[in-house]
């Protein structure tokens, strides 16, 4: 199957999963879970904007850390300036915050409702350069498809 194909069966899938349900958690627990079945990266999962921070929340992969300031780290920065960070070689972003030695590159999203950025999600992978333009538009699709959808 595409990669294209893949994404869109994890778009007609995140649709229906949170079809009929409000509460985030559940949602977001559900579609980091369908993330990781389908994509299969190394650490998939959401951050949560709390006042002037990034609070950790549901996720698939090892522990993580749980508070991340705003500005700060690929996911802060995407955060600060609403819009998705492309990382190649985590290793070279200055600032990147390393949960685990094992990631090498990622992709962060921002979550944007009513032009506020209210959560993030943030994708690890092992591999270098792995994500691309098109992770970038079908993963923003599906935050905005949750911006609307979920209860925020
Ligand atoms: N890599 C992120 C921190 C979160 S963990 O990777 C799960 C960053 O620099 O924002």
């Amino acid at each position: 199957m595409s990669k294209l194909q893949n994404y869109k069966e994890i778009y007609s899938m995140a649709c229906s999963l949170v079809e009929g349900e409000s509460n985030l958690v559940a949602n977001l627990a559900n579609i980091t879970s369908l993330l990781k079945e389908k994509l299969n990266h190394f650490w998939i999962g959401f951050y949560l904007v709390e006042n002037d921070q990034l609070v950790l929340g549901p996720f698939q992969g090892t522990l993580a850390c749980t508070r991340i300031d705003f500005g700060k780290g690929v996911c802060g920065s995407a955060w600060k300036e609403q819009r998705t960070f492309l990382v190649d070689n985590v290793h070279e972003f200055a600032g990147h915050i390393a949960c685990s030695s094992l990631s090498n590159s990622e992709i962060v999203v921002p979550v944007i409702y009513e032009n506020k950025v209210v959560a993030v999600l943030d994708i690890d992978s092992t591999e270098f350069s792995t994500f691309d333009q098109i992770d970038k538009t079908e993963l923003e699709k599906i935050c905005e498809m949750l911006a609307t959808k979920c209860n925020w």
